[in-house]
C-alpha cells in the first residue's frame, strides 16, 4: 500500500492564495541586520496578537534570508509602508536583489534599519518562533513604536490599492 503523504489538502496553493488575497491588509517590510548586513522583506501577514505584552506576529517563508537573519539576530523591525512607497513595496518582494542598494536607512534604538518616512515602525525581539507549514511564525515583542502621518498602502486582490477612511468613528468598545 502507498504511504499516505503527512499533508493531503484539497485546496491548491493558488486557490488559497487568490481566497485569502480578498481579506484587505496593509504592507509592511520585516527588516533586521545581521553580521552588519541588512535584510528586509514585504509582508501582509503581520497582525497585533497582544497588548499587554505588546506582541505581533508575522509569517515569514522558511529558507528567505531575511527569515534566517530574524532568527539568528532575535531582533527586527516592521515599517509599514505609507501608500507612496509601492515601489519599497516591490523592491523588498524581489527574490535574492540587494534590496538596500542606494536606500537611506535610519538606525534603530535597537541595532535594527528603520525605512525613513514609514507609515509607521515598530522594533521588536523575537519572543518565539514556530514553523507552520512553509512558513516560519515569528512573534515579536514590540520594544518601540512609531506613528507618521500620511495614508497607507494597502493590498487587496494580489494588488497594491488605497485604503479611505469612511468618515466616522468605530464603536466605542474598540477604545
Ligand atoms: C504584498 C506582498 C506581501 C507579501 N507577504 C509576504 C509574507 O507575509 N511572508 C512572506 O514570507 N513573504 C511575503 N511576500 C513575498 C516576499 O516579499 C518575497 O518572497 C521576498 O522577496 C523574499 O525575500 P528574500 O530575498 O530574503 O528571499 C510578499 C510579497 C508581496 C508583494
Amino acid at each position: 500500500m502507498t504511504p499516505r503523504p503527512s499533508t493531503v489538502s484539497a485546496v491548491e496553493p493558488m486557490t488559497m492564495r487568490r481566497t485569502m488575497g480578498r481579506f484587505a491588509t496593509g504592507v509592511a517590510v520585516v527588516t533586521t541586520s545581521s553580521g552588519g548586513v541588512p535584510h528586509g522583506m514585504t509582508v501582509n501577514s503581520l497582525t497585533s496578537v497582544s497588548l499587554t505584552p505588546p506582541l505581533l506576529l508575522v509569517c515569514l517563508t522558511l529558507g528567505a534570508r531575511t527569515t534566517d537573519a530574524v532568527t539568528a539576530t532575535g531582533r527586527f523591525a516592521i515599517n509599514i509602508l505609507s501608500a507612496r512607497q509601492e515601489h519599497l513595496a516591490l523592491r523588498f518582494a524581489k527574490p535574492g536583489a540587494d534590496h538596500f542598494a542606494g536606500l537611506d536607512i535610519i538606525h534603530g534604538r535597537h541595532q535594527v534599519p528603520i525605512i525613513p518616512d514609514a507609515f509607521a515602525h515598530l522594533e521588536c525581539t523575537v519572543e518565539r518562533h514556530f514553523v507552520a507549514g512553509d512558513h516560519l511564525v515569528v512573534i515579536g515583542e514590540v520594544l518601540e513604536a512609531c506613528e507618521r502621518d500620511g495614508e497607507p498602502l494597502g493590498f487587496l486582490g494580489g494588488r497594491f490599492s488605497t485604503v479611505t477612511d469612511r468618515g466616522h468613528e468605530p464603536a466605542q468598545w474598540f477604545f
